[in-house]
């Protein structure tokens, strides 16, 4: 493709220069990289996305005035022409792909000048976070983020491909919405036309797409921006992407999971040439939740935990019996060979880690050829202390720690982080590999401590197992099961779905047993109830992370470098200085006026 620009054209990309173009005539155009000055021979480095181009501007061979070439600085963007040569041997750069040819310069034309830059752009040096967003169009002209940018825009491409194969069609939905309760707060837009009233960002397509369902779409797909007002983590931004996708006429989990897993093998396939196995593992949420304390397992290395509760409850130990009997749990977690790797003081620091995670404490014995050391021995009888040993697979050099509460899921979530936090000390985790899971058999109902009574683990929509409807009538709502699944790789939540309530008659008990009144079930969500009063077929579907796939393929862990423009902390933009104050006008046309924030907000 050539490019004509002011009477120029572009004959190649900077990176993509080949020998079998050598002794042609070329124009190249670019950011200058870098210059190395030597009076009557100049060498600049010129960079585009693809790569860099070495020009060499002699005075001898220049037409026109070399006090032009004298004047480029860094990332001036300039067009070049000349005749594309071998270097001299000896100058040969096995580093980039056109280490061996280079363009003698014999025009140039400098499209902008720049101002010198306040960081280099090249991914030799870390540049602080703010400095780097605040200049993040600099920041994006890093090889290293162009990657991401190309990665990414190949992601979509591969997802677009493989969907519209499979018949799903690509259809947008509202960014203006209703607000609907969805787990996080919604970003909220004043309306100017309808005084008083708000629309909410989408948390995500979800009612849409199921009404696209009952539209007769069939299957529908969208890469779409959600967005949530909550706190962010590194794994989180507030204004994210998905791949949203949704189907008809399926109701069992692995319809959409085969679809799903073919995809994802796909793109770790066609973009990082990484080889998923041909199924993916399929976890039980309980034993997701017992073995690694987390519904979104990293496995990559082996520690589990182990419930030791039935002995506890036996032991001499008051506070390890009463978790048990108050309706928790006592795990243990043996760091196989660690004994002589921990000194007191981490022992200590694991103490405090584990109780910043809101467990009340954590226990340890550490074993030796003699047996097992530690004041919790006592307590425990010789048969009892060898089950234990016998359960962790113990042995001299070991150290199992020990975890009570009456919360059974604090104590695993607790043990969870620290068989996290010991993997990465330890370097047991290999990263140069893919874990890729599905977790399943999600319970339907979660009880919230704060609204003391059960909520959706998923959301409302979401179809309980066929086999479990049963304990909803019981009102035994902590029995009951979701056609819901997650997938998850190295311990991220890449992704999550479900098969949806499509029978009206599911779908009241469901509100039934989540305690809504109808008028309240009008008010919320009474167009979306109704629409299933006119023929639903059954579907399901699922949402994709874009972002974290992203983050997960580049091998980073801050999501923010794999979006163009991310929020910070505090969910502001640092290029832009959003979100800002407007004009008072712009405030009265939407009905609003101002309350100065309370201090500790
Ligand atoms: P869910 O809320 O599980 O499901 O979201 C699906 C996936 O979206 C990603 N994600 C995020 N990524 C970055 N920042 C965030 N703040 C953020 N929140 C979520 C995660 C997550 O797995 N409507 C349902 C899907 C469905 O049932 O079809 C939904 O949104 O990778």
């Amino acid at each position: 493709m050539y490019e004509n620009l002011d009477g120029l054209i572009r004959t190649c990309y900077c990176g993509e220069f080949k020998e079998a173009e050598l002794n042609n005539n070329v124009i190249a155009m670019g950011w200058i990289d870098c210059r190395r000055d030597f009076g009557d021979l100049v060498f600049v480095d010129l960079r585009d996305r693809t790569g860099i181009v070495q020009v060499v501007f002699n005075k001898e061979i220049f037409h026109g005035d070399f006090a032009k070439v004298d004047s480029l600085r860094n990332e001036f963007v300039i067009a070049v022409e000349g005749k594309l040569v071998r270097r001299d041997e000896e100058t040969y750069n096995p580093k980039i792909p056109t280490g061996t040819i280079e363009i003698k310069a014999e025009k140039l034309k400098v499209l902008s000048s720049s101002a010198p830059v306040p960081f280099a752009v090249d991914d030799t040096e870390k540049v602080n976070d703010m400095l780097a967003l605040k200049y993040r169009f600099l920041e994006l002209r890093k090889p290293s983020k162009q990657n991401i940018l190309k990665l990414r825009s190949d992601v979509c491409k591969i997802v677009r491909n493989y969907l519209d194969d499979m018949g799903f069609l690509e259809i947008e939905t509202p960014m203006l919405g209703k607000s609907t309760p969805e787990g996080a707060r919604d970003y909220l837009v004043p309306s100017r036309t309808c005084p008083n009233k708000f629309f909410a960002l989408p948390q995500s397509p979800q009612l849409y797409k199921q009404l696209l369902m009952v539209s007769g779409v069939d299957k529908y797909y969208q890469i779409a921006r959600c967005f949530r007002d909550e706190d962010l983590r590194a794994d989180r931004q507030p204004e994210f992407t998905q791949i949203d996708m949704e189907l008809s006429f399926v109701d069992r989990e692995e319809q959409v999971m085969s679809i799903v897993e073919e995809m994802v093998r796909q793109i770790f396939d066609k973009t990082i040439g990484y080889k998923l196995p041909e199924h993916f593992e399929v976890l039980d949420y309980t034993d997701a939740m017992n073995r690694f304390g987390t519904d979104k397992p990293d496995t990559r290395f082996a520690l589990e935990l182990v419930d030791i509760s039935d002995l506890a409850v036996e032991c001499g130990l008051e506070p390890f019996k009463k978790a048990v009997k108050n309706g928790g749990s006592v795990r243990v977690l043996n760091a196989k060979d660690k004994c002589d790797k921990l000194s007191k003081s981490d022992l200590e620091k694991l103490v405090t880690f584990v109780k910043g995670c809101g467990a009340p404490g954590l226990s340890y014995m550490t074993v030796t050829a003699e047996g097992p050391k530690s004041p919790l021995v006592k307590y425990f009888s010789e048969e009892q202390m060898a089950e234990i040993l016998k359960r962790t697979d113990a042995g001299s050099n070991d150290v199992i720690f020990f975890v009570a509460d009456g919360d059974n899921e604090l104590v695993q979530m607790a043990l969870g982080k620290l068989r996290l936090h010991l993997g990465e000390m330890f370097g047991m985790i290999d990263h140069s590999k893919f874990s890729v899971l599905w977790v399943t058999n999600f319970p339907q109902f979660e009880y919230s401590k704060e609204e003391g009574r059960f909520v959706a683990k998923h959301h409302p929509f979401t179809c309980p197992k066929d086999e479990d409807v049963k304990y909803i009538d019981s009102g035994d709502l902590s029995k009951v099961r979701a056609k819901a699944y997650d997938i998850v790789v190295n311990g991220y939540e890449l992704g999550g779905g479900s098969i949806r309530i499509h029978d009206q008659n599911l779908q009241e008990k469901m509100f039934g047993a989540l305690g809504f009144e109808e008028e309240r079930i009008q008010e919320l969500f009474g167009f979306f109830v109704n629409a299933f009063k006119y023929g639903a077929p059954p579907h399901g579907g699922l949402a994709i992370g874009l972002d974290r796939l992203i983050m997960l393929l580049a091998g980073t862990t801050d999501i923010k470098s794999v979006i163009a423009f991310p929020k910070i902390q505090n969910a502001s933009d640092v290029l832009t200085g959003a979100p800002d104050f407007v004009s008072d006008k712009q405030i009265e046309d939407v009905y609003i006026s101002l309350v100065e924030p309370k201090e500790d907000k």
